[in-house]
């Protein structure tokens, strides 16, 4: 398989600037409100707050970009979307159709490429959603990618984006749906020795370890959060928030998250 790089300008040479959107949920028609909260209304003032406040060159919306997998949630996502000044590269969660997904969310400054560029790191961006499936799973074609994207680069560094946990967090519900052949996708991350750091989604919420040099990063939702030590899927009443990524020439690595209030 052979996949073009999508090229991003810097607007520093010596860093790549990246800003993390997950689970954004937006719903069509006339229901709204996810747990409670206006998923497309929370989304919109994370939007207003990075136009005033951030420069990010490339944004990631790591899956689970609407709730329901129809043309009117996504063309609702892509209208907010539209409203941000970077280039906002989308990869599917388990409530994603991909095929949908890649024929909409191509629109001005919304791509699905799956491997970016800057200058000194690459951005693999990974699908690990199986249909009909919570938990998630790298096919073949994907870790085929993977493999070649990560020698192909061996001058550079790399951070990997999927949607699902590749490494459990301690929950009894949450971890029935982490990715299901982590130890291959690790094998593969570590056979390269480039890969700097992963991010994901799907936990609705904070995480952040390092693994044989790997830093993993998961990230809450742009609007609610999950409590992920209960027996139950549970919601708290935590604010909607980013993360901001700054990934340095010499492969250093800065992040925060920003909540919104
Ligand atoms: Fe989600």
């Amino acid at each position: 398989m052979k996949i073009r790089p999508q090229y991003v300008k810097q607007s520093n040479p010596l860093q790549l600037s990246v800003i993390q959107f997950t689970d954004t949920h937006i719903h069509s028609g006339s229901k709204t409100l996810l747990h409670g909260i206006d998923s497309s209304e929370t989304l919109k003032s994370i939007v207003r707050h990075i136009n005033e406040l951030e420069t990010p060159d490339v944004i990631l919306l790591t899956g689970d970009l609407v709730e329901i997998p129809d043309e009117e949630s996504y063309l609702k996502l892509r209208a907010i979307l539209t409203e941000l000044k970077a280039p906002v590269f989308c990869l599917p969660g388990n409530h994603d159709c991909p095929a949908l997904m890649y024929r909409l969310m191509n629109y001005e400054n919304i791509k699905t490429d799956k491997l970016i560029r800057g200058e000194d790191w690459q951005l693999i961006l990974l699908n690990s959603m199986m249909p009909g499936e919570m938990y998630g799973y790298l096919d073949k074609a994907e870790t085929v990618f993977l493999e070649k994207a990560i020698q192909d680069f061996n001058d550079g560094y790399s951070l990997v984006a999927l949607h699902h946990h590749p490494v459990k967090v301690n929950s009894p519900w949450m971890d029935t749906m982490v990715l299901e052949n982590a130890d291959n996708f690790f094998q593969i991350l570590e056979s390269g020795h480039n890969v700097k750091i992963v991010i994901c989604g799907h936990i609705h919420n904070e995480l952040e370890l390092c693994i044989n040099d790997i830093l993993i990063l998961g990230t809450p939702s742009t609007n609610v959060q999950y409590i992920l030590d209960s027996q139950q899927p549970g919601y708290n009443t935590k604010l909607p928030a980013y993360r901001k990524i700054t990934l340095g020439a010499s492969g250093l690595i800065d992040s925060n998250i920003t909540w919104i209030g």
